[in-house]
């Protein structure tokens, strides 16, 4: 058969209002780029013309500007999952304009086959190759692509000619069985490879290909800063520490590295210890640093869902294919963050949190408790099934406003029963095997800001009853001075009591 090459705009002709639209790639890599271009303008084109025109977007993760930010702008979404980072999307989600689905993105693939997201109209897949038998050879970025193409009605390909052919055999596409017939993912270290290296689709489905030409359009990085630095010198202290006691074994254990400027100021700390063996990582996303780490072979290898790198370091990846080709291995997100076997091969995570609060639970998601930021990605997945979990936060953020210890967080997404360590600028605190109020004072102690401390030991002293001494009245005290007066160091505990 002979496939059918046509432009993104004929593309976007053929989609219809209130499609279910399932894209390849995780973050910005691997994501189509110029069919959902197309499609805002169609959207737009269709709202001066009067027509209702919207559609449900399921992705691996968040996207770029030419997924999330042109089709927000054109408020083109119904639905949206599972997760996503674009400000302008972020506006319409919190404006009530886009139904937003935040998922544990291990889940998502598996929910779509479960049915609950109703049928797949179309999948747009941003290929590096593919033949006449359908075996594609995917971008920069794997998601939920084979969960999508195996129930899409339709598929487009975006060809893209910056990507190497040599990509070939650095994906690992692996779909597991449904219940009641799923078995064991049998990956028993980061580098076992499980799967196909390629995806294959019914060809008959590909309806239309399209040829483009971009790099990933990530953003450098910038330099950390000074408060980042200090994060990052914390975490790797502690790992040290823990290395030396012998609670992690002498082969030391694969790391997950969250997204942002802290986790990559983490890992280029990691890079410099001396003390700390080789490693691997296991984890959903590998930023730049990683590829300096490859490079040194302080990281040995890396098992992930997407190379978000930016668009220079995406160029060094490529110019040296023949040294990386082996040592970095993309799976669906389904896979990379496994809960099986993250806590099989004990991962080491490390993620960002907004807040945290006395006790050990944390907020990745809500800002001050009700506006969404992004949403709560690979975090869940990790945290919950790591060996360690490890979340870091500034100890405070505007400036010294806000404090992001609290004596409660305004929104949970990881309990205490998950969280092992706390670190922020100040310090490490080590919440394992402590009581509630042992773990509150630990955290006052190394991680509260100064300006804070006395404040959370006021908040800490007014409760009296219970295993957990919140005072429920006055929990969220520091959130509402901060909404009254843009400060939350004149939090008023007495008001509420
Ligand atoms: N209350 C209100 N605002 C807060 C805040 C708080 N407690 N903490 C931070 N902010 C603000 C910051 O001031 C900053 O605002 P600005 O953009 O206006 O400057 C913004 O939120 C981002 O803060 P920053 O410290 O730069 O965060 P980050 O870029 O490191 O991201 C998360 C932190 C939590 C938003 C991000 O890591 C995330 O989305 N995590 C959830 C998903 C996840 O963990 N994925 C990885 C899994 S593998």
């Amino acid at each position: 058969m002979s496939f059918n090459f046509m432009t993104a705009e004929e593309a976007a002709e053929m989609i219809h209002n209130g499609a279910s639209i399932g894209l390849s790639g995780f973050t910005a890599p691997g994501t189509p780029k110029f069919i959902t271009e197309a499609l805002a303008k169609k959207a737009e084109r269709e709202h001066e013309a009067g027509r209702p025109f919207k559609v449900n977007m399921f992705t691996g993760a968040s996207t770029s500007d030419h997924v999330d930010g042109v089709l927000s702008r054109a408020n083109a979404y119904n639905m949206r999952a599972p997760y996503q980072n674009v400000p302008d999307l972020r506006k319409r989600i919190n404006a009530h304009d886009c139904h937003y689905f935040d998922r544990h993105l291990s889940e998502m693939a598996q929910e779509v086959r479960y049915g609950t997201y109703g049928d797949i109209d179309f999948a747009i897949i941003e290929a590096s190759d593919i033949n006449e038998k359908g075996e594609i050879v995917l971008g920069c970025g794997v998601g939920n692509v084979a969960t999508y193409a195996a129930m899409a009605k339709h598929i487009f390909v975006e060809l893209n000619d910056k990507l190497p052919k040599s990509l070939y055999g650095m994906h690992d596409v692996y779909m597991p069985l449904d219940p009641p017939y799923r078995r064991e993912i049998p990956i028993y270290a980061a580098n076992d490879r499980i799967g196909s290296p390629v995806l294959i689709v019914d060809p008959s489905k590909i309806i239309g290909i399209v040829r483009t030409s971009s790099y990933d359009c990530v953003k450098p990085f910038t330099a950390p800063d000074e408060v980042s630095t200090q994060i990052g010198k914390n975490v790797v202290g502690f790992l040290v520490s823990e290395y030396r006691a012998g609670r992690l074994p002498k082969e030391f254990l694969p790391l997950q590295s969250g997204v942002g400027n802290v986790a990559n100021a983490v890992l280029y700390d990691l890079g410099e210890s001396t003390e700390l063996p080789n490693f691997m990582m296991y984890t959903e996303v590998i930023q730049d640093a990683v590829l300096e780490l490859l490079k040194k072979g302080k990281c040995t290898f890396a098992s992930t869902c997407s190379m978000t790198f930016s668009d220079d370091t995406e160029k060094k990846l490529f110019a040296d294919m023949d040294f990386f080709h082996d040592k970095i291995l993309m799976r669906p997100a389904e896979i990379s963050n496994n809960p099986e076997v993250i806590r099989r091969i004990g991962v080491i995570a490390m993620n960002t949190a907004l807040e945290a609060d006395l006790f050990g639970s944390v907020n990745s998601t809500h800002v001050l408790g009700t506006r969404m930021m992004n949403g709560i990605g690979g975090s869940g997945d990790f945290t919950r099934n790591a060996y360690l979990s490890i979340f870091s936060c500034p100890s405070v953020s505007k400036g010294g406003l806000i404090s992001n210890i609290v004596p409660m967080v305004a929104h949970p997404d990881h309990s205490e029963h998950s969280v092992d360590i706390l670190v922020t600028d100040q310090g490490v605190a080590d919440l394992r095997h402590k009581d509630p109020v042992e773990r509150a004072r630990e955290i006052i102690n190394k991680c509260a800001h100064p300006d804070y401390r006395p404040l959370l030991n006021d908040y800490l002293n007014l409760g009296t009853q219970g295993q957990t001494p919140h005072t429920l009245k006055a929990a969220f005290a520091f959130h509402n001075a901060f909404s009254d007066t843009g400060d939350m160091r004149n939090a008023d505990f007495a008001k509420y009591i």
